[in-house]
């Protein structure tokens, strides 16, 4: 049975940074995140006997092999479960700005998820949904859900009780994200690879984990409150330790840009004029901006005034993954 589902990427408020077990993607914190609406993967997959190797169809080209590959070894987790070795055609698009660098691991491994498991005739729900899009990209487990979501860590070894969960619909309270494009090069250093580094060799980790859950509480409460100062200031804290950390890694990196300092100094400029705007960046040099709907125009408006800024886009909360019509 063919099955299509469409997931949208997050970004996260309390960063999801460094496993505790690799092979599983368990992470050593939890970290909560905003569904975002405007960029999304949708994902079409029919598992079929009469297939003798997977196919994975990217933006409508036949993948390269290392593609493939991974996209194989998630399959075959979900292959085990349901105690089947078919193959499928997995068919996937990215509705996500060209070259604007913002592609997101997390809405493919979530829509492939849910797709995968429903063409094979697994019903499961979104709890279990959730912990096999881990399995793909960590973030993926957040995208199973639509608005503020919480990725609990977990603390036993099979990875049973490491998976998302719904805090509050975005509709509640609905915060204007602005993804803004500085640069679009290939990451140098994927946050895979950055984090294992990290947890590794940086002195600073053990400050990031001595401080990760006491902001996520804070979040919490400030998402429940609707104090935007509140979430504002830890959001951006929060994302400036994760990025120390990276500094003093061995060898060291950093995921900013030129621009992406600018967009920085951009935002703490438009807070003393009065404007209300944060930032959060992950591991690249884009930066999101958060602000109140009624100051989206003229934050946007500012950011498309810095120089370094190529575009601007204006997204709100969006929803979990759901399933299209076959
Ligand atoms: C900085 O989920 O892409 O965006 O689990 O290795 O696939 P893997 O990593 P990934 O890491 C995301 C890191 C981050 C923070 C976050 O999204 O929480």
């Amino acid at each position: 049975m063919e099955a299509i589902a469409k997931a949208h990427t997050n970004i996260a408020l309390i960063k999801y940074w460094g496993k505790r077990d690799e092979s599983l993607f368990l992470p050593m914190n939890s970290s909560l995140s905003i569904t975002l609406d405007q960029f999304y993967t949708t994902t079409a997959v029919q598992f079929c006997s009469c297939l003798n190797q997977d196919l994975f169809i990217l933006n409508g080209n036949l993948a390269d092999d290392a593609e493939t590959t991974k996209i194989s070894k998630f399959l075959d987790r979900i292959r085990e479960l349901k105690g089947e070795k078919i193959y499928a055609i997995v068919n996937s698009n990215n509705e996500v700005p060209t070259a604007a660098g913002f592609a997101s691991s997390a809405s493919g491994y979530a829509a492939l998820a849910a797709a995968a498991t429903k063409s094979i005739g697994l019903d499961l729900d979104k709890k279990e949904l959730s912990r096999i899009a881990r399995q793909g990209s960590g973030s993926a487990c957040r995208s199973i859900y639509g608005g503020y979501v919480e990725w609990e860590m977990g603390e036993k070894t099979d990875g049973s009780d490491s998976y998302a969960k719904p805090v509050m619909d975005g509709q509640e309270w609905d915060l204007s994200i602005l993804s803004v494009l500085v640069g679009s090069k290939q990451k140098k250093v994927l946050s895979r690879e950055g984090m294992k580094r990290t947890v590794e060799t940086s002195p600073f980790y053990p400050g990031w984990l001595d401080t990760v859950e006491k902001d996520l509480n804070l979040a919490k409460q400030a998402i429940q409150q609707r104090d935007f100062d509140l979430l504002g200031n830890v959001v951006e804290a929060n994302a400036l330790k994760m990025h120390a950390t990276t500094l003093g890694a061995n060898p060291p990196f950093m995921y900013w840009q030129s621009g992406t300092i600018e967009v920085m100094e951009h935002v703490q400029e438009l807070r003393e004029a009065g404007i209300p705007a944060y930032f959060t960046i992950d591991a690249g040099p884009n930066v999101k901006v958060i602000c109140q709907q009624k100051d989206e125009a003229a934050v946007r408006q500012a950011l498309l005034n810095v120089k370094a800024v190529q575009d601007v886009y204006l997204c709100h909360s969006g929803p979990g993954v759901t399933y299209l019509p076959v």
